[in-house]
């Protein structure tokens, strides 16, 4: 392996997440994190609207009669015209509803990695293809991979479950299954020795708690997702004793999503012809947004105890850093095969 300035030098990492795309950078011994958020909003172009932009350095695009503010600040902009922000990605693939998808992540993706230099190395999550949607995981692939080679990187692709694997069990020698529950999507990878045996997704995550908990409550999934994501402060936790309407239905659509990953799971384990012998139990290390709230890995926990596998699971724990454990994974990937 190259020394550690060269490395600096020469690897990043990144999460290209449906919620969030963070680039996982090389300080030293430490990893510095950076998160956009992925999403923007439509603005009609005025002369003011863009200065006041240039002055609050809220990322922006000028095209004819628009401007669209994209990354972090979006959010509030949404807020202040009253209306959703656009996501140029659906279910951990581009969106095919959004005609601006790919020229939006070409921004996003300039502004956070910048030009290469010489050589230098990009390592980027890739999902595993929802049920049926294996063509279109193609053209994810090879669009992104496409922007990335623009900027002059050498892109890498690592499966995003994979990448959780060699960023949190590396005293393991990355054996174990990484789970990350994303907004659109659960990435799920059995790993032996740091190789792929198995990767399976699906696409009941963060976004798929909101849609179904707004719909049964009669909020807005923004208003959900604000409650749910502020559980310090309002006390979210699944099965959690203190229950309005919003926390009972999220309870019973988070206790979906751990089912559905969980039976996903099981059932790539019952078809895999090539499961290895481990030598004991394994560890399952989760990873996302989604698996912050209060008593997610005990219910998990709970459904993998009940559930039939062909390996004993010794552990279920939490990624140190869940936001960015995947961004991190794609770093040491790309340090991995260098
Ligand atoms: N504290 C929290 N508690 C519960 N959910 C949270 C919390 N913080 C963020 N989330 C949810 O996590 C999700 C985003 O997680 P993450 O950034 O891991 O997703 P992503 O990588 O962008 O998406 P994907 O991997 O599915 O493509 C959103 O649904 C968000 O609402
Ligand atoms: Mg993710």
């Amino acid at each position: 392996m190259a020394n550690t300035a060269a490395l600096q030098q020469a690897v990043k990492g990144l999460d290209l997440g449906t919620s969030r795309i963070v680039l996982a950078t090389l300080n030293g011994q430490k990893v510095n994190f950076t998160p956009q958020l992925n999403a923007f909003v439509d603005i009609p172009y005025s002369k003011m609207t863009e200065q006041m932009l240039t002055r609050e350095n809220i990322l922006h695009a000028v095209e004819g009669s628009h401007i669209y503010a994209y990354g972090n600040r979006a959010d509030e902009f949404a807020k202040f015209l009253e209306g959703d922000t656009r996501r140029p990605m659906q279910s951990g693939l581009l969106n095919p509803a959004e005609p601006k998808n790919l020229q939006m992540i070409e921004l996003l993706l300039g502004q956070l990695c910048g030009k290469a230099r010489n050589g230098e190395k990009l390592c980027l999550s890739i999902p595993s293809a929802p049920q049926d949607r294996g063509s279109d995981l193609i053209y994810h692939e090879r669009s992104v991979h496409g922007i990335v080679e623009k900027l002059g990187y050498q892109a890498q692709p690592v499966n995003e479950g994979l990448a959780i694997v060699y960023s949190e069990l590396k005293d393991a020698n990355f054996t174990g299954i990484g789970m990350s529950f994303g907004g659109g999507m659960c990435n799920i990878c059995l790993a032996y020795l740091g190789l792929p045996v198995l990767t399976v997704a699906t696409t009941r995550a963060g976004d798929y708690i909101d849609h179904s908990a707004a719909s049964v409550t009669g909020e807005t999934p923004t208003t959900v997702r604000l409650h749910k994501e502020n559980a310090a402060e309002n006390g979210f936790a699944l099965d959690g004793a203190n229950g309005g309407a919003i926390d009972r239905a999220l309870s019973i659509y988070y206790a979906d999503v751990i089912e559905t990953a969980v039976t996903a799971l099981q059932t790539a384990m019952a078809e895999s012809k090539k499961l290895p012998r481990f030598s004991g139990p394994i560890p399952i290390v989760c990873a996302g947004g989604t698996a912050m709230a209060g008593n997610f890995l005990a219910s998990l926990r709970a459904i993998i105890d009940r559930t039939r596998l062909p390996v004993t699971i010794s552990e279920v724990i939490l990624a140190k850093d869940p936001l960015n454990a995947t961004a991190k994974g794609a770093l040491v990937g790309a340090m991995l095969n260098m």
